[in-house]
């Protein structure tokens, strides 16, 4: 047996699960649940009417390189979003289709590291739980870069002691953050480059969320933005990971891109290949749709920043919020235990919250994630108020 399996953790909603089982909660109240990241917005139907349209084409074998024509969309999506002189990307040799970033995340770091080497792979923590199963799965050791209010929600890389650095085969960086909705600014993001080049790691920026920045004025970067600022227009070391999931509102499609390092991405073609990870067709015709259009992006983007601006007001007099940078998370400090609390509003509210906790692992003397909670705003405008309404009422009683 691979014995990394020995060594993953419950998921957080098993977890969760297990903390409210046997709870009884108000029959009166209907369930909001608050607790999953799964968009619920309305899938654009010009995507679907387009996967429909494509159902024939089922009739044959993808490749796993995708179709040309999904490529040169991809590579046009980032170019489009990313916009900065140099950043050119080959959509023949840079772009790869993934079903879904967490598949790819998982399978990249397969591709990536040698766990002769003593490896390690360092990781924002709380964060997304794949990072860590897929280091343990490919015999790497996870390091854990707390984030914390002190610190500003930003993995601290001057921190992290040379000698780990050594050790490190590949830094994951999330941007926005899950579940913090921090965005690592370019110059953060050149400096983890110029860490990169001098300890020879390899950085892979799960950007899946960079479409849902809540400042229309200001749009998150791309960790291939700061490799072209820097000069590095061949993103040497880098990969970016992109989702329909988020952008488009279709997390059930499957679909994804990764970006970045022409070298790593032909060895990861050669690894998906054996793995057998190729995309339908009907799913590629679909996401060359999709990734072809910015208006729908928009238009998702505004649902969740309306409902942030009206869910803030409503908790700011109970608790203690900051509007993200992005994602669609709100990030809560709560006193005391946060699954203690989390089990609370559930029996008081119907309301489900993941407590922080549950994200996190106990690193460097403590849990980041303990006395937060993650509270997902991805019900609709009127669900998300009702919740916030019952969230004040619960932490005012
Ligand atoms: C930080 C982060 N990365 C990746 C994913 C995976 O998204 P998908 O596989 O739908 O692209 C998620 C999903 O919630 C996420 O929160």
């Amino acid at each position: 047996m691979n014995p990394g399996l020995a060594r993953l953790q419950a998921y957080p909603f098993e977890r969760l699960r297990q903390l409210l089982a046997g709870a009884t909660p108000p029959a009166n109240l209907s369930n909001i649940s608050l607790s999953i990241g799964e968009p619920r917005h309305e899938p654009p139907a010009f995507v679907l009417e387009r996967l429909a349209a494509s159902l024939h084409e089922l009739g044959s074998y993808p490749a796993t390189r995708g179709l040309p024509e999904l490529r040169a969309a991809m590579a046009g999506a980032l170019q489009r979003r990313f916009a900065t002189s140099g950043l050119q990307l080959d959509p023949e040799t840079m772009v790869l289709p993934v079903n879904g970033t967490r598949e790819a995340l998982f399978a990249f770091v397969q591709t990536v590291v040698n766990p002769r080497r003593a490896a390690l792979v360092a990781m924002p923590n709380p964060g997304y739980q794949i990072y860590e199963g897929a280091a343990l799965l490919a015999g790497a050791e996870p390091y854990f870069l707390n984030t914390t209010a002190a610190g500003g929600f930003v993995p601290d890389l001057d921190a992290v002691p040379a000698a780990v650095w050594r050790r490190c085969q590949l830094l994951f960086l999330c941007s926005p953050g899950n579940p913090t909705g921090k965005v690592l600014p370019l110059h953060y993001l050149r400096f983890a480059l110029e860490l990169a080049d001098r300890y020879g790691f390899i950085i892979a920026a799960d950007e899946c969320y960079a479409d849902l920045y809540l400042d229309e004025t200001d749009p998150s970067p791309s960790l291939l933005q700061a490799a072209a600022q820097s000069g590095n227009c061949a993103f040497k070391r880098c990969v970016v990971f992109h989702s329909l999931s988020k952008r488009s509102s279709l997390p059930g499609l499957r679909s994804g891109l990764v970006a970045g390092d022409a070298q790593l991405i032909e060895r990861f073609l050669l690894y998906r290949t054996y793995h057998g990870s190729a995309m339908p067709v009907p799913t590629q015709r679909a996401s060359i749709a999709a990734w072809s259009d910015d208006r729908h992006v928009s238009a998702n983007r505004h649902l969740y920043q309306q409902k942030f601006q009206q869910v803030l007001p409503i908790l700011r007099s109970v608790l203690p919020l900051e509007m993200p940078d992005g994602a669609f998370y709100l990030w809560a400090r709560v006193d005391g235990d946060d699954a203690r609390f989390a089990r609370a509003l559930y029996e008081a509210a119907h309301l489900i919250v993941l407590p922080g906790s549950f994200m996190a692992r106990e690193a460097h003397g403590e849990n980041p994630g303990r006395g937060r909670v993650r509270i997902s705003l991805v019900p609709d405008l009127p669900q998300c108020l009702e919740a916030a309404a019952r969230l004040r009422q619960f932490l005012a009683t």
